[in-house]
């Protein structure tokens, strides 16, 4: 689904301010391999992926978002009672309920903030930069805290080989603002999509549907079960027409960007998808080879080191594309 041209409508967004988080602990493919009938050959080969994180045992998604949270708002020099809007992208949230957002409320102090979480797997942050920039473009938030965290870990089987070596822990945050007078920054355009599929991506149990019960938990129902080829191929479409697409909303041509910050899937995917849109893959910006496929949170994490790095500077044309279990896809194309 497309929005069409957003310039000039409403009020211009920027990105305030970026942060991210990785717990401590580095686990190799090798690590893996102690364990696993993989190496660290054929995890390199087929994903790119060289090592991930992987949160303490007592560290859920809240500490990652809340470590995340903070470099934004100081990047930002935001004060935690300026924010009025906070959202939190996750499908690991510490608890079902309360949500991770009202739990960073308390956290962080913001006295003056409401929100909710948002659940839409490895689309997640996507959708939550969309729905923040929809509140500050509308004149409803004058200053919106996203911030996307997951523990992966927690949610894939240690014994899945297929699973097990994708995922990885981690968090990333944004500081959404209307942008200061004089300057040039707003979001030019989003896409989003849904086909709804509990084949190809799924947790089989602890939802209503299917309540957990012992037999389920020895089952390994509690873990993410994927068939890997089908999101492969479905990554591979998904990513080129986003491309294409988002740029045609906004006027303009793949080769116009100056970053695309993907989430971090997988490096055959990406590598395949730049090839066809026609986006050179040095304008990619990747960490999957440290950093593993952390699900909502990873395109913010990738967005925030690109910021750091000085990848991106003000003015830069920046896509933001996802996708993931729903199965969903979304983009977000901005003005730095
Ligand atoms: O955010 C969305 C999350 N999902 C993804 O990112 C997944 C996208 N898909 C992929 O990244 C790839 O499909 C995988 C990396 C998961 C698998 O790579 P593939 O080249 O598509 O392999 P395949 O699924 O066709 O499997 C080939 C073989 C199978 O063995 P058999 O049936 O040929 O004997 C798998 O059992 O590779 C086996 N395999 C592994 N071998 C060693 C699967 N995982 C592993 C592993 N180590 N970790």
């Amino acid at each position: 689904m497309s929005e069409g041209p957003l310039a000039g409508k409403g009020i211009a967004v920027q990105v305030a301010g970026t942060g991210s988080h990785l717990p401590e602990r580095v686990v190799t493919n090798d690590d893996l391999s102690e364990t696993l009938d993989t190496s660290d050959e054929w995890i390199r080969t087929r994903t790119g992926i060289a090592e991930r994180r992987f949160a303490a045992e007592d560290e859920g998604s809240l500490a990652l978002g809340l470590a995340a949270a903070r470099e934004a708002l100081g990047a930002a020099e935001v004060d935690p009672g300026e924010v009025d809007l906070v959202l939190c992208a996750t499908m690991t949230p510490d608890y079902p309920m309360p949500t991770n957002a009202a739990l960073l409320q308390r956290e962080l102090g913001l006295e003056n903030a409401g929100g909710f979480d948002m659940n839409s797997a490895c689309t997640g942050f996507v959708f939550g930069f969309a729905t923040a920039a929809s509140y500050v473009r509308a004149g409803v938030s004058r200053c919106a805290l996203v911030v996307a965290t997951e523990k992966m870990s927690a949610l894939t089987n240690p014994e899945d080989r297929s699973t097990r070596v994708i995922f990885g822990d981690g968090a990333g945050a944004v500081v959404l603002r209307p942008t200061p007078e004089g300057e040039g920054s707003d979001v030019l355009a989003f896409r989003r999509g849904l086909r709804g599929d509990e084949r190809v991506l799924t947790i089989p149990a602890g939802g209503s549907l299917r309540p957990m019960t012992p037999e389920r938990l020895a089952a390994g129902e509690q873990y993410i079960r994927m068939k890997g080829r089908e999101t492969y191929k479905f990554a591979v479409r998904t990513f080129v027409s986003l491309i294409q697409g988002t740029c045609e909303d906004a006027g303009l041509s793949p080769a116009d960007l100056k970053v695309v910050v993907p989430h971090q899937v997988n490096m055959r995917i990406l590598e395949a998808a730049c090839q066809r849109s026609g986006i050179e893959l040095d304008h990619c910006y990747l960490n999957i080879d440290r950093v593993g496929n952390t699900s909502a949170a990873s395109a913010a994490i990738a967005l925030d080191e690109a910021a750091r790095k000085g990848r991106i500077e003000r003015g830069d044309l920046v896509l933001l594309a996802a996708f993931g279990g729903g199965l969903s896809w979304g983009s977000a194309l901005l003005r730095w």
